[in-house]
Order: C-alpha cells, then sequence, then structure tokens
C-alpha cells in the first residue's frame, strides 16, 4: 500500500536528514552561520486528498508526491555542493561499517542481553540491585533491546539475510512477560516503533530495500508491538489530568508509589508508534490514549508565552519543571506533533506545531 511506501520515505529521509545536519558544521561552517528553518514555515494546511484515508502521509508542501522525493530537489540545492556524492558515498560506507562493527560485537558477546556493555566487552541488562539506577532501568528491559533496535537499520542497510535471521530470533526467543520496571517512553520509541517498523518493511509490497519478506511470517511481530503495548496501557490508567505515568512494570502495571512527574517529551511522544498500532490492528485505543495525553500537556501552556514546562505532575496537572526549551525532556514533543501530521493528516496536530514554533520563535532565547 502507498502509505507503507511513503513511511519509509520519511524514514530515509529524517536519517538522510540527520546525517546531513550533524556533518554540516565541519563541511561548511559557513552554512551554519544562517540558520533557517529546515522547512517553510509556517506549514500551509493541506486539503484532504480526495479518496484516500485520512491518515495516509502527506507529501510535505512544495514537494512532488511521496515526501523524500519532494524533499531531495530542494536540499540537493541548498546542501549539495558541500556535500559531494563521492563524499556521500564514502561516508556511507562508514556508517556501514560502523553499524556492522557495532551489531556484530553485540551479537558476539551480548546477545541475548540488552545491550554490549563496551569497557566489560559482555552483556548488560536491567540493574537489579539498584531499581533506582533509572539511567540503566528506563531503557533496558530483559528483552534484547539492541536486536529489536537493529531491524530496520539491517533493513536500510540492504541486508536481507541478516534481516531475516534477526526477525526470527525476534520471534523466537524475544518475550515481554518480563519483571522489568521500563520507561514508557523510551519501550515506546525504542521497542514498538522497532517492530512496527520492521513488521511494515516486511509486509510492503513494494520491498524497496530488496527482499526483506519472511518465509510463512504471520504477523508475529505485529502481535508482539499488541503485547508490548497492551503492558504499557495501565501507564494511562488512573491520572487525573490523562498524562501517563512516566514507568510501567511489563508484568504488574503502574508500580505502587510510583513517582507522579514525568517530562513533556516522556509523555507527550507516543503518538507517531500508538497511532501507526491503532491502525494496523483496527483498535482506536492506543491512538487516543496517546492523543489524549498530548492534548493534556497542551492545555497545560503557559497563558502569557504559549510555553510548555519541561516536567509536569500528573495528577495536579501543575509544572514541575518550569523552564522550557527545546533540549532533552522536550525536544521530541514537537517532532511528533508535526510527525504525527505528516503520518495522520489531523489538522489540530499541524495547528499545535505552527503555534508551537510561532512562540518558540517568539519566547525562547537563542544560545
Ligand atoms: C549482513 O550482516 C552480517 C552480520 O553483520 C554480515 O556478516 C554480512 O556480511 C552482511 N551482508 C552484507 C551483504 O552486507
Ligand atoms: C532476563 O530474563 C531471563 C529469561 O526470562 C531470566 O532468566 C533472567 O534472569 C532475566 N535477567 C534479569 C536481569 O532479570
Ligand atoms: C501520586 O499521586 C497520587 C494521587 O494524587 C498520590 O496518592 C500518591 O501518593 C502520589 N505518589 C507519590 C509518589 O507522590
Ligand atoms: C489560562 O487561562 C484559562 C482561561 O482564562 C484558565 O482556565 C487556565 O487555567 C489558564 N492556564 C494557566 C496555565 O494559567
Amino acid at each position: 500500500m502507498q502509505w507503507r511506501s511513503l513511511l519509509l520515505g520519511l524514514l530515509l529521509l529524517r536519517l538522510g536528514l540527520q546525517a546531513l545536519l550533524a556533518l554540516l558544521p565541519a563541511l561548511a561552517p559557513g552554512l551554519c552561520l544562517r540558520r533557517r528553518p529546515p522547512f517553510p514555515f509556517p506549514f500551509p494546511p493541506r486539503a484532504p486528498a480526495p479518496g484516500r484515508a485520512l491518515w495516509v502521509p502527506a507529501a510535505l508542501p512544495g514537494g512532488g508526491e511521496g515526501a523524500a522525493g519532494g524533499g531531495e530537489d530542494e536540499y540537493e540545492a541548498r546542501y549539495g555542493r558541500a556535500f559531494p556524492p563521492q563524499l556521500r558515498a564514502r561516508l556511507r560506507d562508514a556508517a556501514r561499517r560502523m553499524f556492522a562493527f557495532g551489531y556484530d560485537s553485540y551479537m558476539r558477546h551480548a546477545f541475548p542481553s540488552d545491550e554490549l556493555d563496551p569497557l566489560h566487552c559482555c552483556g548488560r541488562g536491567p540493574d537489579r540491585d539498584d531499581p533506582t539506577n533509572l539511567n540503566i532501568n528506563d531503557v533496558l528491559g530483559n528483552y534484547s533491546l539492541t536486536l529489536i533496535d537493529a531491524l530496520d537499520t539491517l533493513a536500510v542497510m540492504g541486508n536481507s539475510s541478516e534481516f531475516q535471521k534477526a526477525v526470527k530470533l525476534v520471534i523466537d526467543t524475544v518475550s515481554f512477560d518480563k519483571d522489568s520496571t521500563v520507561q514508557v517512553f523510551e519501550a515506546t520509541i525504542r521497542v514498538l516503533g522497532s517492530l512496527l517498523s520492521a513488521h511494515i518493511i516486511i509486509t510492503d509490497t513494494k520491498q524497496p530495500f530488496g527482499d526483506m519478506t519472511i518465509k510463512d511470517y504471520d504477523n508475529e511481530l505485529l502481535h508482539m508491538a499488541h503485547d508490548l503495548a497492551v503492558r504499557l496501557l495501565p501507564a494511562f490508567e488512573n491520572t487525573k489530568t490523562g498524562i501517563p505515568y512516566p514507568r510501567v512494570n511489563l508484568k504488574r502495571g503502574v508500580p505502587p508509589d510510583s513517582n507522579n512527574e514525568t517530562c513533556t517529551a516522556g509523555a507527550g511522544s507516543l503518538l507517531v508508534e500508538f497511532g501507526i498500532l491503532s491502525r494496523l490492528l483496527g483498535d482506536s485505543t492506543f491512538e487516543w490514549v496517546a492523543r489524549r495525553a498530548v492534548k493534556a500537556l497542551w492545555s497545560l501552556r503557559s497563558n502569557n508565552t504559549g510555553l510548555l514546562g519541561n516536567v509536569v505532575n500528573i495528577q495536579t496537572g501543575h509544572w514541575v519543571g518550569k523552564q522550557s526549551g527545546l533540549g532533552a525532556g522536550s525536544d521530541s514533543f514537537y517532532e511528533y506533533l508535526l510527525k504525527s501530521y505528516i503520518l495522520f493528516g489531523e489538522q489540530e496536530d499541524l495547528e499545535m506545531f505552527n503555534d508551537a514554533y510561532r512562540n518558540i520563535q517568539n519566547h525562547l532565547r537563542r544560545g
């Protein structure tokens, strides 16, 4: 279906842009003195395309059909000279080697643990001895995180044999029935997102990365994504604002006497994954709870500046962290407003994004 290839296009565009933006300061310092928003602002609302489901991803304004194709010319014109084809090819190969080194080392020394501890060259999982070690425990759920996280990258690298092997390994060995208390946001972006991407890549009729189909695939990754999301749902219950608890135990739900404070990004950047899951399953629950959280956060923005703080109490709706910014704790809230609009075409997401963009331009100090 068309939206799948557009989704992949967006994914590729994002990877490309990230690489490009990361490299720009080194390659062309002059270009970076004049920071312009990467997209025309504000986004003009788009008319719903007749005959399309509402959530078919839209081409970005000014682009042709397909977001990636539409964005290319503009970026080529702006950055093409600083980033010529030969350099691009060299850096692409370097990125490939770097990924293979990381992936192979993880598989050799750490799998089925969540990640490779690079200092001790062995696997690392949750820190059961110290539940307050949130740095580790928020992310590592004892579910072979790195393997799941690497699935779509293997596909983007065009490595179909390893992709197929890794998918089978995830299906055969990973379970979410674990006594792990993880951060809802981390589990969503890393695990739920990866399972959904890999599922879409496998079932894409166009197979843009080479043959990534899996023999006898029976939507196992989608079922796993569903299972994980159901385990995250308790975070959205018993909250007076609709803003979710930051952490949930995959077996037991929200732990008793759980922290009521969550960061804006953690609570408000779930809509992309939950929305796609809802649409794939035909079950609106997941999108509904994620959208309710975004709207609840949005309603708490300052009446003076329109800005959001970075930490909020989910029961009282009071800002505990009153600083506003675009860094950790806030960043992906804004990112997801725009991405959700591109994916699902809901006007209210675009309006929130444009509003937020304007307020940020007006009120935030430049560093
Ligand atoms: C695919 O990945 C595996 C594991 O990293 C590697 O051994 C193999 O050479 C890769 N194949 C290609 C075609 O890149
Ligand atoms: C991870 O899960 C496995 C299998 O369920 C279990 O044997 C192991 O003890 C768990 N590890 C941690 C650190 O909880
Ligand atoms: C969180 O809020 C609930 C309801 O207001 C309260 O009963 C609970 O004690 C709070 N938890 C903590 C850790 O403060
Ligand atoms: C903003 O104003 C509205 C209506 O005047 C009020 O209900 C709301 O509580 C105010 N919000 C904040 C964050 O002060």
